[in-house]
């Protein structure tokens, strides 16, 4: 099939590309760095000639302020309507776990979106509204939403690929800082098994939205697998809430100073303080989705950190 991946140069976006070709697709990618730009519509529109699916990731994923509505959700709408106009027969739009706001003691599922007015971030306001727009968009182009958890693994080492940034910098140092001491519960997703879900949204019925995750595990527990699998004498600092807010704006600063992308800044401090479960029920059952262990996801991304 000819197949569309915006973001397609991204973290997630690499390995999908990667995981099409393998399947014998014919793919294009379109990102800026290829010269499109989904806030752009001439620049965009060569891309969807001829096309039959399009997987829609490009996003602004970044933690330093930035134009986040522009990006996702004006450069949704308009792929949205070069779809329609292109006459595509699948979008496959990514949206993310963020939509959902935290979790608190409950698990989400996709069976029930909370309506927010509150956010800790631009990107997580921008994904909000893009989830919305595409939900105003279902029955008019045949369309699947998903929404990856955390996302990890080998690949590019954008801001998305948040958690192998952190676990890098655990090795260098030796140590874990462990944000709420390591009690927040989160939910990890190797990025092939998103890649490969990504691809058999194909054969799932338009207008179906899925959860794509993996294991709902602590942080602290993330920190016990890891330094088992990596085998090596990582230390665990337990920080609680207002040292761990303290540490994101000395990141920040000294981001700043070294001119790097940090690793966090206060307002994304917020989201690792809080939980973040999810159930991948439905993507199991209708995708035939079979997401691999933390363990087994952890043991292949530390022998590519190594490599
Ligand atoms: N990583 C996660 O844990 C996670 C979790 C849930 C959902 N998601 C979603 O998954 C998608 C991919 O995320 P990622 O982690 O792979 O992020 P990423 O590595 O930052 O990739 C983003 C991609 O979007 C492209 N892009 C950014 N601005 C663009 C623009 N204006 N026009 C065209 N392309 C643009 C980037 O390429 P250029 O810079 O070359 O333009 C890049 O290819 C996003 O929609 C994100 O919200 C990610």
């Amino acid at each position: 099939m000819r197949c569309l991946v915006t973001g397609g140069t991204g973290f997630l976006g690499s390995v999908l590309v990667r995981r099409l070709r393998e399947r014998g697709h014919d793919v294009t990618v379109a990102s800026r760095s290829r010269g499109q730009d989904v806030t752009r519509v001439p620049t965009l529109e060569p891309s969807f000639r001829e096309v039959q699916v399009v997987f829609h990731l490009a996003a602004l994923v970044q933690s330093r302020p930035g134009p986040f509505l522009r990006v996702n959700v004006d450069g949704l709408r308009n792929v949205l309507e070069l779809a329609r106009r292109h006459r595509v027969a699948r979008l496959v739009h990514v949206s993310s776990f963020t939509v959902f706001g935290p979790s608190g003691d409950g698990v989400h599922t996709e069976e029930r979106i909370p309506d927010r007015n509150r956010f800790f971030h631009g990107y997580d306001r921008s994904k909000y509204e893009a989830f919305r727009l595409a939900d105003r968009w279902k029955g008019r182009l045949p369309m699947n939403t998903v929404f990856p958890t955390v996302v990890y693994g080998p690949g590019p080492m954008t801001e998305g690929n948040l958690l192998v940034r952190l676990l890098r910098r655990w090795k260098k140092l030796r140590m874990a800082a462990l944000p709420g001491r390591g009690a927040p519960c989160w939910n990890f997703v190797y990025v092939d098994d998103v890649a490969d879900a990504l691809i058999r949204c194909l054969d799932a019925d338009p207008g179906e939205d899925f959860v794509l995750g993996g294991e709902n595990r602590t942080l602290r527990d993330l920190w016990a697998t890891f330094r088992r699998v990596a085998n090596e004498p990582i230390v665990p600092l337990g920080l609680p809430d207002g040292l761990f807010r303290a540490a994101a704006r000395l990141e920040d600063w000294s981001a700043r100073l070294r001119r790097k992308s940090p690793l966090l800044v206060p307002s994304t401090a917020e989201f690792f303080l809080r939980n973040w479960r999810f159930s991948s029920g439905k993507a199991r059952a209708h995708l035939g989705y079979s997401p691999r262990s933390l363990e087994e996801g952890l043991i292949r991304t530390n022998r590519w950190l190594e490599s």
